[in-house]
């Protein structure tokens, strides 16, 4: 396994629709590990191919991050050629993205959707995903059609004016407690 290097914001690839996998070669499975590893240092729930150069269909995600049972938290979806059959619902969701460092954003996103995909083994698997799970899910999709998640953001902040406003938030509603 190894680390790739992360394409970031300006990058021509990031805007560019990606390609269908034909066949699951070892190169696939060998771009797969490297994507989960590059994901995991990073500190990433999720990585598109494209993020890492490679201009196919494919995602790694890990979106149950919350979850108090290690085998679900540890889950890593591996997404062939995925496709959203399915989306219901909105939600607001707060976003940030590997490949836009040091900044975070408020998308509009469905609270719930249904993503088919082949997994490692060419198997069609189909899912369901609601909440926070929907959103890392629809953010790594819309990388394989080259669009970013601060291309339809309603709003972009920094990091620090982000966590300034969850620190805001947070004084207000001890505050609300307190009265
Ligand atoms: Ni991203």
């Amino acid at each position: 396994m190894a680390l790739r290097n992360i394409t970031v914001r300006g990058s021509e690839i990031l805007t560019k629709k990606c390609k269908p996998i034909k066949a699951i070669t070892p190169r696939i499975r060998e771009l797969a590990e490297d994507m989960v590893e590059t994901m995991i240092a990073a500190d990433g729930v999720g990585i598109a191919a494209p993020q890492v150069g490679v201009m196919k269909r494919f995602f790694v995600a890990m979106p149950h991050v919350d979850s108090e049972d290690e085998a679900i938290r540890e889950k890593i979806y591996y997404m062939i050629n995925p496709e959203i059959t399915y989306r219901e619902g909105t939600q607001e969701s707060s976003e940030g993205c590997l490949s836009v460092p040091g900044y975070m954003g408020l998308v509009d996103r469905p609270e719930k959707i249904r993503i088919k995909a082949t997994d490692l083994d060419g198997n069609e698997q189909e899912y369901e995903f609601e909440g926070f799970a929907a959103t890392v899910f629809c953010h790594e999709y819309d990388h394989l059609d080259g669009i970013l998640y601060s291309d339809i953001a309603k709003e972009m902040m920094t990091v620090e004016e982000y966590s300034e406003r969850l620190e805001a938030l947070k004084e207000e509603h001890a505050e609300e407690k307190a009265e």
